[in-house]
């Protein structure tokens, strides 16, 4: 499946001498949308096609993979179990948007310490669910494993070849893994990680068959989730002059940092630059009514 490519008529780019193009995955689907449409194709078909009933998955309180699997779920009649981190949420879920949202799909519940979340990825971990929950098709944490990165190869198409940068956000690797993987030779891409730490480069490695892609680690705003008030203006005024909605978690750091390397003379003037929007615009309910709490400036969607 084809989305459509907006091109962003921001004026730095055209003082620069730069084109800058968004890919909008977030329209692939209403609710599973973005990375999450390309990641969970080929796990739904092997899941499915291997006679599972039921996806387990992994994510914290506002994870975008999360809300996808519940709808994808619900779509192709598979029950959903949601591992989530965080045992505290066990008294006040509802008042969370997207695991109520997720719950409303029939996605199951089961609240696990952060020391147990660490083990998600232990054979003994593993099995300890299925011996509790019965069997299930596993879907790692965030999606990503080797079909949800043959699902991201099919991000770009062969009318992309002309661009010589495509970008996209990171947060476990296996979207710029696939990216990387079906861009063609000229071609450089550019991961902008959401949240710090040096771990994200071994973790695409594990998929990434090319060498042709490198991390802008400067704009992740402090970590996971984390926001400020330039942030959440940048992504406002982004919205007013362009129509796009951005999310605080991913896409909205990308495009802050696209802009920001732009500015900086990082791309030579005649560069043409693909950016992927890969959705998560569900998670932005949620962080609104933390940034209400705290008296911060609310996003626009
Ligand atoms: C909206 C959005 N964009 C980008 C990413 C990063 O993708 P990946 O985990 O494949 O690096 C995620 C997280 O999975 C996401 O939810």
């Amino acid at each position: 499946m084809k989305a459509i490519t907006d091109k962003i008529p921001l004026s730095i780019a055209e003082k620069k001498k730069v084109s800058l193009f968004l890919r909008r995955e977030d329209l692939l689907h209403p609710q599973i949308s973005g990375n999450k449409f390309r990641k969970l194709k080929y796990n739904l078909e092997a899941a499915k096609a291997k006679g599972h009933e039921t996806l387990l998955t992994f994510g914290g309180a506002f994870s975008n993979h999360i809300a996808a699997t519940a709808y994808a779920g619900k779509f192709h009649n598979l029950k959903t179990i949601g591992v989530i981190r965080g045992e505290e949420l066990l008294e006040n879920w509802h008042e969370n948007q997207t695991l109520e949202l997720a719950h409303e799909q029939g996605m199951q519940f089961k609240f696990v310490t952060r020391e147990a979340y660490r083990k998600k990825n232990d054979v003994s971990f593993i099995d300890g669910l299925k011996s509790e929950l019965g069997e299930f098709y596993l879907l790692p944490e965030g999606g990503t494993n080797s079909l949800a990165v043959k699902g991201c190869e099919e991000i770009l198409n062969v009318e992309d070849k002309n661009f010589d940068y495509v970008a996209c956000a990171v947060g476990t690797g296996g979207t710029i893994a696939g990216i990387s993987n079906s861009a063609v030779d000229t071609q450089k891409v550019l991961g902008f990680p959401a949240l710090k730490g040096d771990f994200l480069k071994e973790d695409i490695c594990k998929f990434a068959t090319k060498e042709n892609w490198s991390l802008c680690s400067d704009y992740h705003f402090g970590g996971y989730a984390k926001v400020t008030t330039q942030l959440i203006n940048f992504i406002n005024e982004f919205k007013k002059a362009t129509s796009i909605p951005l999310d605080p978690i991913y896409t909205g750091k990308m495009m802050f940092g696209i802009l920001d390397l732009i500015k900086l003379d990082y791309f030579p003037p005649g560069s043409k630059i693909l950016a992927i929007h890969t959705g998560g615009l569900q998670g932005v309910k949620g962080m609104n009514e933390n940034l209400k709490k705290k008296n911060l400036p609310l996003i626009c969607v």
